[in-house]
């Protein structure tokens, strides 16, 4: 595996290629649901490029940038035994020499849910997803559903700016007991682990009842169950799956999306319901 810590480097090798590349962003702390888009991408493309940065205009807390766990020389050998091509590890200098100044907004997508209770956090990641995209040239993007707004934002990046790269969503890759993989989840004790739990088995109670008629009752419902545990709720929303906003016919594409914090921790999860 090449790595390139620089983006001069980096440009200058993608300027001598012409293979068809596949794209995996991440922030680190890897594991396999990362693995999994790292696999995707190697199945569709001739090489597979993966960024690792924690980029700090992503983080609305300074507490959570500064506890976000960092382990470079681990991530380094999982992505040379996944036969990961390239790895992309800049300094924060080198993806912004300046800012660009943009306050990336697409509309009630950036407003509502983690939009609302992350004030600019999706406009640190439309920029710096803008910035890697720019840096890396790929055909292909990978992006975990498991972060389904951030997909669906990332989708109205390229299409805003007119990027030629085609974004992919990969299906959330989770634990047997159900809870999602999360670089986040090594900073939960046993304990908080058993209970995260509870967010699965909330959105899976939504699917299983899900009615178009029910829905206030069913986000009630859902978000006492995940309380329960011990979380504190920042949302439990059913939601349309285009742009989640209100659902208006019982046809549209549903998905059910919850945060909530448990030791401090904010987890995420989501699940599509038809
Ligand atoms: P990070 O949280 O490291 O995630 C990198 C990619 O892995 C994202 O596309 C995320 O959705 C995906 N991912 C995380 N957990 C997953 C799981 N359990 N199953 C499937 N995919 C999963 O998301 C970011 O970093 C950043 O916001 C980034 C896009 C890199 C911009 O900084």
């Amino acid at each position: 595996m090449q790595v390139f810590t620089t983006t001069k480097s980096l440009t200058t090798y993608r300027q001598s290629q012409a293979v068809i590349t596949g794209f995996v962003p991440t922030m680190g702390a890897l594991h396999s649901g990362h693995l999994a888009l790292i696999a995707e991408s190697k199945a569709q493309n001739e090489q597979t490029i993966c960024s690792i940065f924690v980029n700090p205009t992503q983080f609305n807390e300074a507490r959570d940038f500064d506890r976000y766990p960092r382990q470079l020389d681990a991530d380094s050998r999982m992505l040379e035994d996944a036969g990961c091509d390239v790895l992309f590890a800049p300094g924060v200098e080198e993806i912004y020499p300046q800012r660009d100044g943009v306050a990336y907004e697409f509309g009630t997508l950036t407003s509502i849910l983690e939009g609302r209770h992350r004030p600019g956090h999706f406009s640190g990641v439309a920029s710096v997803v803008r910035r890697l995209l720019e840096i890396t040239q790929p055909d292909n993007a990978y992006f975990g559903l498991k972060d389904y707004q951030q997909y669906l934002v990332v989708k109205a990046l390229v299409k805003r700016y007119e990027i030629p790269t085609t974004i992919i969503g990969f299906p959330t890759v989770r634990e047997e007991s159900g809870l999602a993989k999360s670089s986040r989840n090594v900073l939960l004790s046993p304990t908080a682990i058993d209970k995260a739990t509870a967010l699965h088995r909330a959105l899976t109670h939504v699917k299983d009842n899900y009615e178009f008629e029910n829905l206030a009752i069913l986000e009630k419902q859902a978000k006492a169950l995940v309380a329960d545990f011990g979380f504190s709720v920042d949302y439990f929303r059913i939601v349309g799956g285009d742009d989640l906003t209100e659902l208006k016919t019982p046809q549209q594409s549903a998905v059910a999306l919850v945060a909530a914090r448990i030791e401090g921790v904010r987890l995420i999860d989501n699940m599509k319901l038809n």
